[in-house]
């Protein structure tokens, strides 16, 4: 059993606390919102993440886990403290540092004795090495620190199964006593450890996220060229998923990834290259056709309706992926001002996303056109001019072509996700544009209509 402090408790931190309490560590989790800190002290997560809360109460109740804005008292007798503040992207595409180096000051003023601090964010290559030194330019005690890099692959909405059953812990260490103590840590989790390292720890991290972002982009490049030659990029990914060098996942076509990681990741691994003289074609590409997939169905549908104002308009899914109440980098906030812009009447439907988007849009008059939030599914579609599908939710996959016919005042669907099956919307007469497949036109119904005759 370790004494492990975690700093910053959003995605990245509180998962790793509760995770760390859960296979035995003694775990003090820091962050400097009082309320947040009394907040998760009674069990209640600060962010929506299957299982969390539950590990959160049940470490917390066997004394495993505690919360506190008090640093000092967590860090100064702490075997490892673990870092997993944000680095929010800067306009230049860079990643912001000052969490980092504020935490990283507390940490030297704080310990008082050998420790090690582990870098569970992303930052770019290099930047563990400058807060090692950082670090012992501060200190006040005449300690031992190092800085070690180990970073988290948990995606949003599985973060708690990601972090217990990863596919593997990268972790980037300078010395044996480091790389030793971090094994250590991770021994209970029985997974496979990858020891590199500090810069090739980061790296890897920035690569694999590069890379899937890369995978999605590839697929969604080749979903436009399906709908120009008549292909299905379904089949298409079906068929190359059997080669196991290819793998099957992360080769849906859709409307573009989102999230906080993929877009910042990339970008921020474009300007690493940059700043060093090097051009990264592959990533470079990967963010452009991302930029264009994100508006291509709107294009699509202005071109059909030539205007949405005064049309009502169903908006299905927000946030930037099921499972998580996230619009970060979400599709939805490139879609709606565009048609809110054009005098759109949104009714937008989202099982737990909808809170967040109303502080960015509030709910009533919005420019020309307007929002109105529903928590009935059936509620958005009824009577509406148009659907727009963003988000493959489960309750969003459970509408059936039916009813799309029967509650729509025209059934026009615009699906950004892939999520229903052609042939049943033809067959249920809905005219029906997805990403990188064969379109239900109007024509297509009117003649599968007069076969049947
Ligand atoms: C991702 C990585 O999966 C994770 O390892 C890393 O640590 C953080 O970034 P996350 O952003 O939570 O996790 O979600 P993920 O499930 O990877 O999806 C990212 C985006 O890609 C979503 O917008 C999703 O809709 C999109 N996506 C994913 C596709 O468009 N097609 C796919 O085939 C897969």
């Amino acid at each position: 059993m370790d004494k492990i402090a975690v700093a910053g408790t959003g995605y990245v931190g509180l998962v790793a606390g509760a995770c760390f309490a859960e296979v035995g560590h003694q775990v003090t989790c820091v962050d400097i919102d009082e309320n947040k800190v009394n907040t998760m002290k009674q069990g209640i997560s600060p962010i929506y993440e299957d299982g969390l809360e539950e590990l959160m109460q049940k470490n917390y109740a066997a004394g495993r886990i505690d919360y506190t804005t008090d640093y000092k008292s967590a860090y100064k007798d702490a075997d490892a403290i673990f870092i997993g503040v944000g680095t929010p992207e800067q306009p230049d595409g860079s990643a912001n540092l000052s969490y980092i180096a504020t935490v990283a000051r507390q940490i030297a003023e704080s310990i008082e004795k050998d420790c090690l601090v582990v870098v569970k964010s992303t930052v770019p290559v290099g930047t563990n090495d400058k807060v090692e030194q950082f670090i012992n330019d501060f200190l006040t005690n005449d300690v031992k620190v190092e800085v070690a890099s180990n970073p988290e692959f948990l995606a949003q909405g599985s973060a708690v199964h990601d972090n217990l059953h990863a596919d593997r812990v990268i972790i980037g260490t300078e010395s044996k006593w480091a790389e030793e103590l971090l094994k250590g840590i991770y021994a209970p989790f029985n997974l496979p450890i990858v020891s590199v390292n500090r810069r090739s720890a980061e790296m890897i991290k920035y690569a694999s996220n590069d890379f899937l972002a890369l995978k999605i982009s590839y697929m969604n490049d080749i979903a436009n060229l399906c709908e120009l030659i008549g292909a299905d990029v379904q089949d298409v990914a079906r068929g190359m998923s059997f080669d196991e060098r290819i793998g099957n996942k992360f080769l849906n076509a859709g409307i573009g990834y989102g999230g906080s990681c993929f877009p910042k990741d990339t970008k921020a691994l474009e300007n690493i290259a940059t700043q060093n003289g090097y051009e990264l074609k592959t990533v470079k590409a990967a963010i452009d056709i991302n930029e264009d997939q994100k508006t291509k169905l709107y294009k699509k549908a202005s071109k059909r309706l030539i205007t949405f104002s005064g049309l009502k308009v169903a908006v299905l899914g927000l946030t930037f992926k099921p499972g998580t109440d996230d619009l970060r980098e979400a599709p939805s906030l490139e879609n709606v001002p565009l048609l809110l812009e054009q005098g759109a009447d949104i009714y937008a439907y989202d099982p737990v996303g909808a809170e967040n988007f109303a502080k960015v849009y509030p709910e009533g008059k919005n420019g020309r056109g307007s929002i109105t939030y529903v928590s009935n599914i059936e509620h958005a579609i009824e009577d509406a001019n148009v659907c727009f599908i963003f988000t493959e939710w489960g309750e969003v996959k459970a509408v059936t072509p039916k009813r799309y016919k029967e509650l729509m005042r025209t059934p026009l669907v615009y699906d950004g996700r892939n999520i229903h099956d052609i042939k049943d919307m033809e067959k249920a007469e809905v005219e029906y544009y997805s990403v990188g497949r064969k379109p239900v036109t109007r024509e297509a119904i009117k003649e599968s209509k007069s076969v049947e005759l």
